[in-house]
């Protein structure tokens, strides 16, 4: 790969790799396996191998991804403490040769007179817990591995974390020592939810219309996030421990110190062995490999551990993983069907996506009748035919997804699928994105399902938040009353009672879900927009950063690549958008119906990073003044007009009045431009 080449690349990793991330860590709803997670990361890392020149300090093969809550919805926020020792994450490998590359590393470091630990790696989520006086103290997400949430009044609601430990009946107090446990110690493990209360949750959440989750490890990520304890107490979390860290502990082995840990009450798998060479751990993945089906809870690999404590000490760490540890992880669950036929079906962007339709078989836990086969070029290499038999996995999406063909059993009752050339909905010939592989209908302003789509995005959960279905939205568009989002706010009584089924009291119902939504916060009505690449977490991004509907449509793409997070591909889509003449009418209108287009100083609390400062602002922005000002109302700062000895900084913007400067140098207040302030708002350390 040419140089500038592999920098682009590098680039499209990292874009893909942290939106994946976040999507992982904080939403819960992953959008890639961790097959492929783990494959694009293996390949950035190669790539800044090859070009160390292009390795950044805050590139994802640096760093954990972060799991911290912000502002987000059912959740709420924590309070954060800094992690006595880092909570890093472990190096993975999909291959047996790779655990034994492993152990020819530490060998040559420590010599070969070790054993290792081999323990399950639990599919949950990581945990950080202090024990104090015998006492639970404090409960730590992982957050980005210095500093977590603290969500112990939830973890006090798992029921077999103890509150106490237990004094173990061999225990005989000495004048040395006087409790079985060190004073204080930390021990780390996973939260995770068994199959049958996750299997429990997610029936209730589809009965309740919520979106189920997408699997045990998601679900109790977020159960253990949720605002109030008594719920996290329904959820059915359990815990399991694996690591205990302190100063000066009595223990030789990790194994040893597990073992204690169990004694005091502490709840430590028993799925565990002390291998001592490749071999014993070899066949202890392989045993694990079928077992784990039979486990009441998901695991997602086996953790080989250097199982001596001194020479763990001696291996140390790299930034992000232990030296001592590793990953074996196991590949994902499959399931062999035949392929009955192939759906294609529109999506809100207008991407066409073939959807298999499956003899229905059982994978890991439910039943599989429909899988996604994503483009004609993934259709082209599998070499798929009707009547195939399939291989099908599931990977981070509900959907499944076919991932081979048996060939051995294909028979002669095969046809060769083809991929339309017109809209399956509008019959428009369709148009392919070589750089996605994906094929779009581009009729975006005529094409049914694509207008329903946006319609019924626009008024979802997370974004305007309108009580109203896809059958209510298919209701109004057949009679011509909703087109464009701004229809929907000059609907009337009367428009509504011509629908079928409509009483008055639905209707009012309906009109008054829209009234209220108008006090949605601006970057949910960025979101609603439906803007290509544009999801929650960009849409909160790009609203914090620029403030307005009217800065953003202004922005160029060097303004909108400086927001945080935004790569060239948001960037140009963003850009596009402000620049269709249909899209500024559609907002105009929204603007005229009362929707909310900017930050509202006090209405939205957007961080408490400048909480208790006062600021001066002076010279022109990257938007408007009026948008600086709501931007330091937002984040709990006060706006004054003139500097005083009380102004704790001047906020210079380009061309700034002379007078000011110089008031403030003279009393010595701090002069900062538009980066520094928006380094501090985005809570990045002075
Ligand atoms: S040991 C310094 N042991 O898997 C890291 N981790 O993908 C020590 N995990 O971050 C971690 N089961 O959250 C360890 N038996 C086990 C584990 C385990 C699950 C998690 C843990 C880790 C992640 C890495």
């Amino acid at each position: 790969m040419e140089k500038s080449q592999a920098y682009i690349r590098i680039q499209e990793l990292k874009e893909v790799i942290n939106e994946a991330n976040r999507r992982y860590y904080v939403d819960n709803s992953p959008t890639l396996s961790d097959f492929e997670f783990d494959m694009l990361l293996k390949e950035l890392e190669s790539l800044e191998k090859e070009y160390p020149e292009y390795q950044t300090s805050d590139s994802p093969t640096q760093k954990v991804g972060s799991d911290i809550v912000s502002n987000k919805e059912s959740t709420k926020e924590f309070e954060q403490h800094p992690h006595r020792y880092p909570m890093l994450s472990l190096g993975n490998t999909y291959d047996i040769s790779e655990v034994q590359a492993f152990a020819d590393r530490a060998v040559k470091t420590i010599g070969n007179n070790f054993t290792y630990s081999c323990e399950l790696k639990f599919d949950g989520t990581a945990i950080c817990l202090t024990y104090r006086n015998g006492k639970l103290f404090r409960a730590l997400t992982r957050g980005d591995g210095t500093v977590g949430d603290d969500v112990t009044a939830n973890v006090r609601n798992i029921s077999n974390i103890p509150q106490e430990l237990h004094i173990p009946s061999d225990f005989v107090p000495s004048l040395l020592q006087s409790s079985p446990w060190p004073d204080e110690f930390e021990i780390r493990g996973e939260i995770y939810m068994p199959w049958a209360a996750f299997d429990r949750l997610n029936e209730e959440r589809i009965q309740e219309e919520e979106p189920p989750f997408a699997n045990p490890r998601n679900a109790a990520s977020g159960s253990l996030k949720l605002q109030d304890s008594k719920t996290v107490a329904k959820r059915g979390l359990e815990c399991t421990l694996y690591h205990i860290l302190g100063e000066d502990l009595p223990f030789q082995t990790h194994d040893e110190a597990l073992k204690a840990a169990e004694s005091w009450g502490l709840p430590v798998s028993d799925k565990r062995k002390v291998c001592r060479n490749i071999d014993e751990i070899e066949s202890f993945i392989t045993r694990w490999d079928t077992e784990r089906k039979t486990l009441p809870f998901a695991t997602d690999g086996i953790v080989i551990k250097i199982n001596e404590l001194a020479l763990q000490e001696e291996l140390g760490y790299t930034a992000k993983f232990p030296r001592w540890a590793v990953a074996y992880k196991f590949k994902a669950e499959q399931a062999l069907t035949r392929l009955l036929s192939i759906d294609y079906q529109v999506g809100r962007t207008g991407a066409v996506t073939p959807v298999a339709n499956l003899e229905p078989v059982q994978l890991s836990g439910t039943i599989v009748k429909r899988a996604s086969l994503h483009n004609a070029d993934q259709m082209q290499i599998l070499d798929i035919h009707i009547g195939d038999y399939v291989y099908v996995e599931k990977g981070g999406e509900i959907i499944p997804k076919i991932t081979g063909v048996e060939l051995s059993q294909r028979g002669d009752d095969i046809s060769l699928p083809h991929f339309p050339d017109v809209c399956p909905d509008c019959g428009t010939t369709l148009v392919k994105d070589e750089k996605e592989a994906k094929s779009f209908c581009p009729n975006q302003t005529g094409c049914p399902t694509q207008i329903k789509g946006r319609l019924v995005h626009f008024l979802s959960r997370k974004a305007m938040n309108v009580i109203a279905g896809e059958a209510t939205i298919d209701q109004l568009y057949n009679k011509a009353l909703v087109w464009n989002p701004a229809d929907f706010y000059e609907l009337q009584m009367e428009h509504l009672l011509t629908l079928e089924g409509w009483k008055e009291r639905s209707a009012e119902r309906f009109l008054n879900s829209l009234k209220e939504s108008v006090k949605v916060p601006f970057e949910r009505v960025l979101y609603a927009l439906g803007i290509r690449y544009v999801g929650e977490t960009t849409a909160k991004t790009i609203a914090r950063h620029f403030g307005s509907i009217d800065a953003i449509a202004a922005a160029d793409m060097e303004s909108l690549l400086a927001a945080d997070d935004i790569g060239q591909v948001i960037a140009e889509s963003i850009y596009a958008y402000f620049r269709e003449d249909a899209n500024i009418d559609t907002i105009d209108r929204l603007k005229a119906a009362g929707l909310k287009f900017k930050i509202e100083a006090g209405q939205q609390k957007l961080s408490s990073s400048l909480e208790g400062k006062t600021i001066v602002i002076s010279g022109n922005f990257s938007v408007s003044r009026d948008d600086m000002k709501a931007l330091i109302a937002a984040h709990g700062g006060k706006n004054s007009g003139s500097v005083s000895g009380k102004t704790s900084y001047l906020l210079a913007g380009e061309k700034p009045g002379p007078e000011k400067i110089k008031k403030a140098e003279s009393l010595g207040v701090k002069i900062i431009d538009e980066g520094t302030f928006r380094d501090l708002i985005n809570n990045i350390e002075q």
